[in-house]
């Protein structure tokens, strides 16, 4: 069963890398990219998105997506992604452009139009989703689910209260948490459990190709920048979202409704975890099995292997 998605992205290093395992992937169609503000600037984050694709050879269209958060004042975050948001590879000349039209209209023409079909990978800030949601009424009900990077069930990231991407817009992630779609959502809690150790680093580039050649690039700087501001290797959080559609057996959830605190100074964009409910509609990623995701990620790699040399 190929899972169809729209891939909403603020590229950055991880994203690049949810990106490239949703192209080497045979389960997985891209039906559309949008990239957004969070990382990096909007232009920043098209211009990485779209160098990307173009390399990957990615057929889907790249919409530009928002700015900026809906409510509060924009953060970025340069110091781990770099001064463009995906410092260390660098692209030649690039064909693909950025889709005309609009990206709003772009989700909601096609995930009403092939409903209970597509799934919406978020894996920047929420409010591209979110401004889809409010527009269309219908939008929530005909998604097959969100798959979303985002949140903690206890420290943050970027503040000790809140991780980047709900952080950088908590009224768009509250939206999204109330819409009632499906909701898979990939917190610290697991995503940190996906360290890119030295020996993962080593096994990943004697794959060899272009897409590793890229990977190696940038992981050259992502490294350096996570063990200067996070003292520690890079985690694979965007990915996580792109493995569990693969491999849906890799993660283990709890059931429980999510809110965003919008309103505290201190807490200001923490995700709060209620208390365990079968029948919520939001599920938070607890585990994973690490062999499992790298083993999953090495295949894509291969697989982009054989596709683009
Ligand atoms: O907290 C991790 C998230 O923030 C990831 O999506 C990473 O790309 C950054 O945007
Ligand atoms: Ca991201």
């Amino acid at each position: 069963m190929t899972e169809r998605i729209i891939m909403d992205v603020d590229t950055g290093h991880d994203d690049a890398v949810a990106i490239d395992m949703a192209a080497g992937s045979a389960a997985i169609k891209i039906e559309g990219i949008i990239a957004t503000a969070g990382n990096t600037s909007l232009d920043n984050a098209l211009a990485n998105t779209l160098n990307l694709a173009d390399a990957l050879h990615i057929d889907a269209p790249v919409f530009a997506g928002s700015s900026g958060p809906l409510l509060r004042k924009q953060v970025t975050a340069g110091r781990i992604h770099g001064e463009n948001g995906f410092s260390g590879p660098v692209f030649g000349k690039r064909n693909k452009q950025v889709q005309n039209g609009n990206f709003v209209e772009f989700i909601i023409d096609t995930v009403l139009s092939n409903p209970g079909e597509i799934s919406f990978v978020a894996v920047g800030p929420c409010t591209d989703l979110a401004i889809a949601l409010k527009a269309e009424p219908l939008l929530a009900s005909k998604l097959k689910r969100i798959v979303m990077m985002g949140g903690s069930s206890g420290m943050g990231n970027v503040t000790q209260s809140a991780e980047f991407n709900i952080y950088a817009d908590p009224e768009a992630a509250q939206i999204v948490l109330h819409c009632g779609a499906p909701i898979y959502m990939m917190g610290l809690d697991c995503t940190l459990q996906t360290i890119l150790d030295p020996s993962i680093q080593q096994r990943m580039y004697a794959i060899g190709g272009k897409a590793i050649d890229i990977f190696r690039s940038s992981m050259d700087f992502y490294i350096r920048s996570c063990l200067e501001y996070i003292h520690d290797y890079p985690a694979m959080h965007d990915p996580c979202t792109i493995a569990y559609l693969i491999d849906p057996s890799l993660f283990e959830f709890t059931t429980q409704a999510i809110e965003v605190e919008t309103r505290g100074e201190l807490c200001y964009g923490r995700t709060c975890l209620m208390w365990p409910d079968p029948d919520s509609n939001v599920h938070f990623a607890r585990k994973v099995n690490a062999e499992g995701f790298w083993n999953t990620m090495a295949q894509c790699f291969q697989n982009l292997k054989k596709e683009i040399g």
